[in-house]
């Protein structure tokens, strides 16, 4: 099925953008224990963008992309993916969204420790129920696409720490979602295999149309994308869209 047909199928708004919060909290807790992680987020992000999230720790980031990822629910307020409110629907259909439409690379790397690189990449085409001869090579294609042809076979155990992130980024893309997901995708690098790592992200955004949504803590990471959204306290306290040349050449073209 195409993007644009399962979207139709769920019921997608057209002209919505891409993902929208709405006066997102969420409380972690009950009484005296309880702990405001998001104290009611607005925040919206087209298609195609590459965006950035910054801020101190406990600043609700991971809060926030739990809930995109559709692993968390907001406690009050709305998660809306193309218009289509994703609390109202039921389990299979937010199975579905996650599925079809969703990667993530999570903050440390999530791989199965016993399992060959080829088979974790695997692993979200096996939920979306796809044949083995064409998972092994589509999953052979993501992992030669982070550069890791001729590893498919070894485990996260015999990796290094930059090629397990790697592993993880081929799980994320192998089934082409729309939104990227990645919680500190370059957390545990050195700036050299981050950059790579940021490099690749900026191929997947604009060669394969990608929507990237990224934490980091590292400004030097932040550059990669277009938008910076800073979070404190669990709120949005600044959102910048970088002004670069090119873009704003660009944007001028698309004007006249
Ligand atoms: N499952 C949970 N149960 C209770 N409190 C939680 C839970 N997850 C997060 N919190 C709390 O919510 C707040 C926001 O956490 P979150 O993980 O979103 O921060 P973060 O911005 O991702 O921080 P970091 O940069 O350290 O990863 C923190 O105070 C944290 O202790
Ligand atoms: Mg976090």
């Amino acid at each position: 099925m195409s993007m644009s047909a399962a979207a139709s199928q769920s019921g997608a708004v057209e002209g919505s953008p891409l993902v929208a919060l709405r006066g997102v909290t969420k409380v972690y807790g009950q009484g005296a224990a309880a702990m405001l992680a998001l104290r009611g987020v607005d925040m919206v992000v087209d298609e195609g963008e590459f965006v950035a999230v910054m801020g101190p720790s406990g600043s609700g980031k991971s809060t926030v992309m739990n809930i995109l990822a559709c692993l968390d629910t907001p406690t009050q307020g709305q998660y809306f993916f193309k218009g289509v409110e994703v609390g109202a629907m039921s389990r299979n259909q937010r199975a579905l969204l996650r599925r079809q439409y969703l990667g993530f690379v999570f903050q440390g790397f999530n791989l199965l420790g016993r399992t060959s690189a080829l088979e974790n990449v695997e692993l979200p085409l096996i939920y979306r129920g796809i044949k083995i001869e064409e998972r092994h090579l589509l999953a052979r294609k993501a992992l030669a696409v982070v550069g890791l042809n001729g590893w498919e076979d070894h485990t996260p155990s015999e990796l290094s720490g930059g090629q397990q992130q790697r592993v993880a980024i081929a799980r994320a893309i192998v089934s082409q979602p729309a939104v990227l997901l990645a919680d500190e995708p370059t957390g545990n690098l050195d700036s050299g295999r981050s950059l790579e790592i940021m490099e690749l992200l900026t191929a997947f955004n604009q060669e394969m149309g990608i929507t990237i949504i990224m934490v980091t803590h590292e400004a030097e990471m932040a550059r990669f994308a277009r938008r910076v959204i800073h979070f404190r306290d669990g709120l949005i306290a600044a959102d910048e869209t970088a002004t670069r040349p090119g873009q704003e050449e660009s944007r001028e073209r698309e004007g006249r």
